[in-house]
């Protein structure tokens, strides 16, 4: 692996990397040497809480009083926390009184959040899944669901998981190690077309078929640093930080089947509420707003077939009423906490069974 990775001066004049940093020195060394125009670290941004030491320990749960609110925790409900983390939500929720069912498919996060969550040992369980095997959990209806969808900091910040073009690391990128293909594997398996199309589709990339040519050239990347260093070149030097995260994005949800996962996740998830549970999922992109819009709007009730056609199709029947479509976080929340910005809640309530 090349253990150098070279990063961008200055990136659309709000931040300045190092020029070039190891892969040794890693991507803990690489977040504080991150620094934007108003003096704070990428570190600070992603607002993980750390120790005193700076070590990053657990990761900063999203629109927390938002998400905990509307699925009112009543003492003794349970939740389906579908992707438990580091457990920040599912805290909130046994404060409240209630009951967890922890979900991921993460086996280190996982155990990250059994030791966080040990004082309350005797009201949650933990089970190292994909969401779409959520009924492998209980066979009894709960009183609500949560999704706070994508990768947690913990995940982004581990430069041997493959998941950042902030640091140098093998290209895996899958939350699920112990199965699947890690990314340098798939991409080794996939034509020029085939990839410009997922690129597309799943990260809004822009000009698809360059940045797959230039992904493919020289061979598949083994390394997120031979991915950067394929696609820089591909984007304007002051969108290079948006291209590369586009890139990264798209790769990562190909890897993890994110959008199927979603579509059969919400429809067991919802299939396992109590009438008048609620579910509530955190998107943070546009992909996964269009189709939690669309499928809130589908189960409401709503037609969401393309005008025109003589027969619906969609299969719209009412089986939930919208509580929130896509609220965004608190300004002062944004201020503190960069990865909130892209987030959007979304809740719905079951009407009968
Ligand atoms: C944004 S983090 C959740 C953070 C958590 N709410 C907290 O407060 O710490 C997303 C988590 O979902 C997990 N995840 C993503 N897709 C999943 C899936 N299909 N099945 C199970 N877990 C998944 C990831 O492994 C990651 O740990």
């Amino acid at each position: 692996m090349d253990s150098s990775l070279r990063i961008g001066a200055t990136v659309g004049g709000s931040a300045t990397f190092d020029s070039e940093y190891t892969a040794e020195e890693g991507q803990r060394r690489h977040a504080e040497t991150l620094r934007y125009s108003d003096g704070s670290s990428e570190r600070s941004r992603l607002n993980t809480s750390s120790s005193a030491n700076g070590v990053v320990d657990f990761h900063e749960p999203v629109m927390l009083t938002e998400t905990v609110a509307s699925l009112q925790p009543d003492p003794g409900a349970v939740i389906i926390d579908a992707t438990l983390g580091d457990g920040g939500h599912a805290e909130a929720w046994l404060r409240a009184g209630g009951r967890v069912i922890g979900v991921d498919r993460d086996a280190e996060a996982i155990s990250r959040a059994r030791r966080r969550l040990s004082s309350w040992i005797d009201k949650i369980d933990f089970y190292h899944l994909p969401f779409s095997r959520l009924s492998e959990c209980t066979t009894s209806p709960c009183h609500a669901i949560l999704f706070d969808l994508g990768t947690s900091c913990l995940q982004l910040e581990d430069a041997d998981r493959g998941f950042s073009y902030l640091s140098d690391g093998p290209l895996d990128m899958r939350m699920d190690q112990m199965h699947g293909k890690p990314a340098c594997l798939l991409l080794r398996e996939m034509n020029q077309p085939a990839l410009a199309q997922a690129l597309a589709d799943f990260g809004d990339v822009q000009q698809p078929n360059r940045v797959a040519r230039a992904i493919l050239r020289a061979g598949p990347p083994e390394t997120t640093g031979e991915l950067v260093q394929a696609v820089e070149s591909c984007f304007h030097p002051r969108k290079r930080l948006k291209g590369l995260s586009t890139v990264f994005q798209a790769i990562r949800i190909m890897v993890n089947n994110e959008l199927q996962e979603l579509e059969l996740g919400l429809k067991t998830g919802l299939e396992m509420l109590h009438v008048e549970g609620r579910i509530a999922i955190l998107t943070y992109h546009s992909g996964e707003e269009r189709y939690v819009r669309s499928w809130i709007r589908r189960e409401s009730g709503r037609c969401i077939c393309p005008p025109g056609l003589p027969v619906c199709g969609c299969g719209a029947q009412k089986s939930m009423i919208p509580i929130a479509m896509g609220l965004r976080p608190s300004t002062e929340e944004v201020s503190q906490n960069v990865r909130s910005r892209s987030a959007r809640l979304w809740v719905g309530e079951k009407v009968h069974g």
